[in-house]
């Protein structure tokens, strides 16, 4: 572990951690920085220091362990441009962003821009914007890759945090940064790698999923894919864990590994009243030192 694990050589307490360390950039459907606290005893004790996160999303628990060599993937390529970006080119990035404005005409211009027409750094920055400005943070694109989330009509957004983005910068100055499926986590593999795994969800019911953070959704087939390459990474000796809804299906792929059940507060919901705690599981191919009852639902 490196970064935020240290001040001038100094271990820093839980708490200057959590108040200096970087926190996730974006606001990101599905993201786990709530569920930390929950995740804490269920990561491993040991071999930190070689990491890997297939569906890195808006990287909560990358964020939270700072490994010194991450190998972070995503098939949503505006979300590892913009990391890139970020890594590389914090200050120009930051600079490009403070012109955005929080006006409902001036997103809908943003919005309709083609990233393909955009320089790196434009669509960095154009990403951020639209997290920021727009509604719930969501990134949605229809059939055509078209973004179409509505502007947030939020007050005062804070589109650039630069202190945090300044230390996301740094966190992301080891990683290697993949846009592309999930399977490509087996080209990183190696024993002792420990692959976070946080797949869009297997849905509860026919209607309650959301799950077009990239053009496509994710599917059984996906899931069951997915669950093929947990199986092989265990093969190799990584130590994997994965997240997903509490369904009849994801019990019987992951039948035969350790699963735990934590208690997660849905963001993602138009009806108030199916916003409460919502049971997720938590599955791992290795044992923590540490007793789970505390966290079972
Ligand atoms: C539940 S979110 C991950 C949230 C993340 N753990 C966090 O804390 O913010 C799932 C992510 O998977 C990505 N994704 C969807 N399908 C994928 C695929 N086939 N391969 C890789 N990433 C995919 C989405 O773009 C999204 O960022």
């Amino acid at each position: 572990m490196k970064g935020n694990g240290l001040r001038n050589g100094q271990a820093l307490t839980e708490d200057e951690r959590a108040t200096i360390g970087p926190r996730p950039p974006l606001k990101w459907v599905g993201g786990k920085w709530g569920l930390l606290p929950q995740f804490e005893p269920l990561l491993p004790r040991c071999a930190l220091r070689r990491y890997a996160e297939p569906f890195v999303g808006g990287g909560a628990v990358f964020f939270r362990l700072l490994p010194e060599n991450g190998v972070l993937i995503d098939k949503n390529e505006e979300l590892i441009n913009f990391y890139c970006a970020l890594r590389d080119s914090a200050g120009a990035l930051i600079g490009h962003a403070r012109r955005h404005r929080n006006d409902r005409n001036y997103y809908l211009s943003v919005r309709a821009m083609n990233p393909a027409d955009l320089d790196p750094l434009e669509r960095a920055s154009r990403f951020l914007y639209l997290n920021k400005a727009g509604y719930n943070g969501l990134w949605r694109v229809n059939s055509q890759g078209k973004h179409n989330v509505p502007f947030g009509r939020y007050e005062n957004p804070r589109i650039v945090d630069e202190a945090n983005l300044r230390l996301v910068s740094e966190a992301l100055k080891t990683a290697t940064l993949v846009a592309g499926d999930f399977q490509r986590v087996l080209d990183y593999a190696t024993p002792g790698v420990f692959v976070y795994l946080d797949p869009p969800y297997h849905p509860v019911s026919q209607t309650a999923n959301f799950t077009s953070y990239t053009a496509g959704s994710f599917n059984e087939a996906d899931q069951r894919r997915l669950a093929e390459v947990f199986r092989k990474l265990d093969e190799r000796g990584c130590l994997v864990m994965v997240s997903n809804s509490d369904t009849e299906f994801i019990r019987r792929e992951y039948a035969g590994y350790g699963i735990q059940v934590v208690k997660a507060r849905r963001a993602i919901n138009c009806r108030g009243d199916r916003r409460g705690p919502v049971r997720e599981l938590v599955i791992r191919n290795y044992a923590s030192s540490i007793r789970q009852e505390g966290i079972t639902g």
